[in-house]
Formats: C-alpha cells, structure tokens, sequence
C-alpha cells in the first residue's frame, strides 16, 4: 500500500489578537475565568475571508515541498464555514492556485474538518487515484460567533493552514493509521442555528446565528472521542504511547487536552500546544500547532505523531503518522496577506453591531417571512 505523507507544510494567521480583556469589554467574564477554565488568553480575528487565508497557507506549503501548484492533483477544503455552498470553496482556491489539474472538495466534519480531509486525500493515494494533495485546515468562524453569548464566543478564534501530501518514500513513513468517528446521538448539543439551508429561505439571515451547545456533555463526549481514537490507532499501526514524539491534539480547551494525554499515557510535555494564543480554531486548529511544532523544532526526523480532534457532529478522530528524515522547508513563498487596518475589537464590535441592526430573526427561529414554518432538526429538539 502507498502511503502519504506530509511534505510540505504552510500556514497563514490573522494578525488582529483578540484578548480575554477585549471580550471583557462587552461580555460578563473575566481573564482569570478564561484562562482558568479554557486555558486561552486571546486569539485571532480576521479582516479576509477564508479563501484568502487559505491561498497564503497553500502557498507556502508548496513552496515547501517544492511542488509547483500545477502538479498537484486534488485541493481538499477542510472548513464549517465554506464561503459558498454552491460552488463550493475549495474549487475557488484551485483556481487561484492555478493548480488546473487538480479536483477540488470540501469536506465539512466541523473541528475535524482538516483530519477527515487528510484521510480522504491520503486514501486516494493508497489507492492510485492522485499522487499529491494540498489539504487545507481553515475556519473563518469570527463572522457566525454568538458574541453575545459568553459560553461560546470567549472559546474561538480564526486560522488556517495547509499541508502538501504525496506517496510516501519508506513504508513506515507517512499516514501509518487512522480512525474516524462520530456520536451522531449527540449532534444536538453543538448546533449553529440559522447556519444553513435548513434556514435559507426563511428569512433569517446569514450571521444570524444561535449556537446551542453544551459545554460539559461536550467536554465528556470530547475526551472520551479522543481517547478512544487515539488508542485505537496506537494499536492498529503497533505502537506503544512511549513511541509517540510528539502529540498534536484539536485545542478547544486546555483540561480537555490534559485528560486525553493521561488517558493515553503521553505526558504533557510531548503535547504541543497553542490553545493559549489561539483558541479553539475549529479545523485549523491541528493544521497550525503542526505547523508551529514544525517550525519551533519539535518534530525531529522520522517523528511519530499522535493527532487526536473532536468537532460538531460529534465528529472524533485520531491520526498516527511518521514523518520521514526532512522536517524543514524546501523553499519560501514569497506572499503575505494584506494589512489589516482596524483592531479586533473593532471587527467584532462591527459585527455585533451587524446583528443588531438586522435583528435577532434566528432567536427564536421563527421566520418573519413564513411564520408558520415549523422545522424540525434531525436529533435535536425541534426548534425552529
Ligand atoms: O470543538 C468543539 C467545541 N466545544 C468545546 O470545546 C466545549 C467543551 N467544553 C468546555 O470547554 C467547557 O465545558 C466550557 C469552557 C465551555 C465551560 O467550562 P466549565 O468548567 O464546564 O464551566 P460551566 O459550564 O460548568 O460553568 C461554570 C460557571 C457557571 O456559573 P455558575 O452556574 O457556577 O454560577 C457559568 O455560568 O461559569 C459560568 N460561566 C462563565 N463565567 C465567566 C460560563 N461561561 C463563562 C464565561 N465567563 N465565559
């Protein structure tokens, strides 16, 4: 079996920071009760959209595989906040890649957006079907927060990276296993409503969006997801916890990490973490921290890596892959994203304001233009 492996590696943050004491400005919470019980003090918000992030982070990852765009045979978008249903995202970033003889896919499990998309791109080389794919790990998510709601909006942040896969040189190199899961029972308990075509139509406009979630069944389901996954994979691939060099878990909350480590018998000092400046950046969330772990030395030759997520869904997966003897760039791109002009208090006040004026349509998720309209979400509670 050919197996893929990661060779070029890239990624493109929002320069505004968002700290715990911005959203102390307009919410009731504080940074001690942030950092407490989240482990985040601030996180990106950003002033392009998601395809814009995505072409700096693509770029870069192909100037370090030094594989030219046109090479590349498929571009998997790994996102929930897609710019369009219909062309979908990935097909634009193909285009402004110019990498004309790739396919080009979405894929949308949520937090595990970028991991889903890897096994995707990775089984078609196994198989034959491509030799190269550029897998993006990208969340604009700042644009569809519930700002006013302190339960979610002190957790996220934006991101983006992107990796280049082609076949592996070694057979112990590369995407050694991978388990994927979901707890459908529970897609209730993590819901953007007003996010969706379920919504379209009936007047609720888009941004206007009520998140249900419940944090701790969240938080159980997470570390028990993960938990899961990662051993799975640890003994389908025959590898003990002691042989993993370095753990790169999906951050949305620091105690959430802490549990799963344990659980798995890895101590924290071998999991990279970026949660604290970051937050939870839904699917761009694993794509980055590889990238920093990367760039800051972490990942030495031949690195056994240990990359467990959880998402909406509840989507939860683990990938175990070996990295071969280069862990350092090929070569630069020479791009950068354009200057961002305001704070990120002010991008956030703008779109609080935003909800504000066109009303709160999605509170109750009665439509303005079909009232009468009853939806009824599969495996939630009815609502709308
Ligand atoms: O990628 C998937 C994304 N989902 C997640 O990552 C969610 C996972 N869950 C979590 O990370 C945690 O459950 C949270 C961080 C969301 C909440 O932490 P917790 O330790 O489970 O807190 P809690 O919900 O039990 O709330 C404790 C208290 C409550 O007040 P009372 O009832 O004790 O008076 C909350 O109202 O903290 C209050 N609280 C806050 N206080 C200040 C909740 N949110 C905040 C806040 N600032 N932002």
């Amino acid at each position: 079996m050919t197996r893929a492996a990661i060779t070029g590696w890239g990624k493109c943050m929002p320069p505004a920071v968002l700290s715990n004491h911005d959203l102390a400005t307009f919410l009731d919470t504080d940074d001690a009760w942030i950092a407490q019980r989240t482990g985040i003090r601030e996180r990106r918000i950003t002033h392009v959209l998601g395809s814009e992030l995505s072409y700096v982070a693509a770029r870069r990852a192909l100037a370090c595989a030094a594989l030219a765009a046109s090479d590349l045979d498929l571009v998997v978008y790994g996102s929930c906040s897609a710019e369009e249903a219909v062309p979908n995202t990935a097909s634009g970033l193909q285009y402004k890649l110019g990498a004309w003889r790739a396919g080009a896919m979405d894929v949308n499990t949520a937090c595990t957006s970028f991991l889903y998309g890897l096994s995707s791109a990775a089984g078609m080389i196994a198989t034959g079907t491509i030799r190269s794919a550029l897998v993006v790990g990208v969340e604009t998510i700042s644009p569809f927060l519930d700002w006013d709601n302190r339960g979610v909006a002190v957790l996220f942040g934006d991101g983006c990276a992107a990796v280049v896969l082609q076949a592996a040189e070694h057979d112990d190199e590369g995407l050694l296993a991978d388990k994927l899961g979901c707890y459908a029972d529970s897609r209730q308990i993590l819901r953007v409503r007003g996010h969706g075509t379920t919504y379209g139509n009936r007047g609720i406009s888009y941004g206007d969006t009520l998140w249900d979630f419940d944090g701790q069944e969240i938080f159980k389901r997470a570390v028990h997801g993960m938990s899961e996954a990662a051993a799975d994979v640890l003994v389908r691939a025959g590898r003990a916890p002691a042989d993993v060099h370095l753990v790169v878990p999906h951050q949305a909350n620091l105690r959430i990490i802490e549990f799963v480590a344990k659980r798995a018998g890895i101590p924290m000092d071998r999991v990279f973490l970026t949660v604290h400046k970051y937050g939870n950046m839904s699917a761009a969330t694993v794509p980055v921290a590889l990238v920093e772990a990367l760039e800051a030395g972490a990942v030495p030759p031949r690195a056994l890596m240990l990359m467990p997520a959880f998402g909406a869904g509840l989507t939860w997966c683990a990938h175990l892959l070996r990295f071969g003897e280069r862990v350092t760039p090929l070569d630069a791109a020479d791009v950068e994203l354009p200057p961002c002009e305001r704070t990120a208090l002010q991008m956030v006040n703008e779109l609080r304001a935003r909800k504000e004026t066109r009303g709160r349509s999605a509170a109750g998720l009665v439509s303005p233009v079909f009232p009468e309209t009853q939806v009824v979400l599969a495996g939630g509670t009815g609502v709308a």
